[in-house]
């Protein structure tokens, strides 16, 4: 267990990373994020008490864990700095144990309000975005001019001039667009300078060079656990595009978005659901509009952490998880919730697609013919009368279960690492792997 690790979710993002990467810390000194912001919402349960998390380390309930948030990350500093005054409040001390790099990029009220206009105007064909800045924030990174980072906001010299020339950046390309917003919705970019340069100390004490803290963790035999937001099939570049977030959530995304080589990983994690959820637009060929869909979405509380939207539920998708395995380089896996199929009598997983009348057994290569992929499926024993939740062993969960977990790794070809059977860090079987 003692390994450098990426932890990513291997679908549409909501696997049960939070609870995860809280377990897997527990051995470990760092915890980085390295993309997203506040779309995500990671959620820890710790004796029976829930706390969500948007952009802080799920490691920071470890007391000796430093929290590291990479460049790849887009960081709302107010959000953040509510974020802190929820562990405080809950008696979490965090003093000198979160780690922000110089380089990650600010996102600001104008985001999110951008962020919903563009989602407004796309009208049938909105991508479903949580509406929290996301994509507007990396499309100012890639512009190169617009991005504010933490080093704009540390940098106090000349009364703070690098941090305005940047805001006026900002309000000339913004404001004809935010023309549209309703008057008590306008941004006062005055005000907005004098709340960030209030943050500023806050920013200062954090702001580190967070890829030598890597490496030198490294150097010294500390343990890293690399913490992926979303999931692989959010990604902007391999996922299912547009209908995906704006960063790298696949495992590459760990190296760019906090500044280190491939050496410094031993192990990638995939964390898998036990079925398919998906918030939002977009393909999901084992979407399950029907009682099925209807009875996972209830035992499986699939409503979002962060937007609160009901999550779109399906049968297990295996071309899809063959495809986020590959492209992210999963050697190990976490199932989680598994006991949200307690009861069924029967479990549908996809093995195949029907596409323009070919069984096909991996994604289609133009990633859009998704949407006319029909599934072809294999239907398992359910465990009916007997049941996962809250099992520790996995020699005491019921044949099937065993059965449906082997036949994940065995297609995949992944070895388990953990299986879920419950919210809280003690609902936990820890497979033996070695
Ligand atoms: P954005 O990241 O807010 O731009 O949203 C783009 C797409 O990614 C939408 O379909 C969102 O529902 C989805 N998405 C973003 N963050 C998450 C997450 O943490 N869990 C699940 N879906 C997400």
């Amino acid at each position: 267990m003692s390994k450098s690790r990426i932890v990513i979710g291997v679908q549409w993002g909501d696997e049960g990373k939070g609870k995860i990467v809280d377990l897997l810390s527990e051995n470990a000194d760092v915890v980085a994020r390295f993309q997203g912001g506040a779309n995500a919402g990671h959620t820890i349960v710790t004796g029976g008490k829930k706390s969500v998390l948007h952009v802080i380390p799920s490691g920071i309930f470890r007391p000796r864990t430093t929290c590291v948030i990479g460049n790849g990350v887009v960081l709302d500093p107010f959000a953040f700095q509510d974020e802190l005054d929820m562990l405080s409040k809950g008696g979490v001390n965090y003093a000198g144990r979160i780690k922000v790099s110089a380089a990650t990029n600010l996102l600001l009220w104008y985001h999110k309000e951008l962020d919903g206009l563009r989602e407004a105007r796309r009208g049938a064909s909105s991508i479903g975005t949580t509406k929290r800045g996301i994509g507007p924030c990396y499309q100012d990174k890639a512009d190169r001019m617009l991005a504010i980072r933490v080093a704009d906001l540390v940098d106090y010299r000349n009364g703070f001039s690098r941090l305005w020339l940047k805001l006026e950046a900002n309000m000339a390309n913004k404001s004809h667009e935010l023309a549209s917003l309703p008057s008590e919705d306008q941004i006062d970019w005055e005000q907005l300078f004098q709340r960030l340069v209030r943050v500023r100390d806050l920013f200062a004490k954090m702001m580190t060079d967070v890829s030598l803290l890597l490496a030198n963790a490294r150097r010294d035999g500390r343990i890293i656990l690399f913490e992926g937001a979303q999931g692989g099939l959010l990604d902007v570049d391999l996922g299912t595009y547009p209908f995906c977030t704006s960063s790298n959530t696949t495992s590459g995304g760990a190296l760019t978005g906090l500044g280190i080589g491939p050496g410094m990983v031993d192990e990638v994690t995939g964390v898998v659901k036990a079925y398919t959820t998906r918030v939002g637009g977009g393909p999901f060929p084992t979407e399950q509009m029907n009682g099925i869909g209807e009875r996972l979405r209830k035992r499986g509380e699939e409503f979002g952490a962060t937007t609160g939207r009901p999550r779109r539920c399906g049968w297990l998708d295996l071309v899809l998880l063959k495809y986020a395995c590959r492209i992210s380089g999963v050697n190990s896996l976490a199932i989680t919730k598994i006991d949200v199929l307690d009861g069924l009598e029967e479990i549908l997983v996809c093995n195949e697609y029907e596409l323009d009348g070919h069984r096909i057994s991996e994604v289609p290569v133009d990633m859009s013919r998704l949407a006319d992929c029909q599934p072809v499926y294999e239907r398992l024993p359910g465990w009916k009368g007997q049941k996962t939740k809250e099992v520790t062993t996995l020699s005491a969960l019921p044949r099937n279960a065993q059965g449906y977990i082997n036949n994940i790794c065995l297609r995949l070809g992944v070895k388990p690492l953990v299986v879920s059977t419950g919210p809280d860090r003690d609902h936990t079987i820890m497979v033996n792997q070695d």
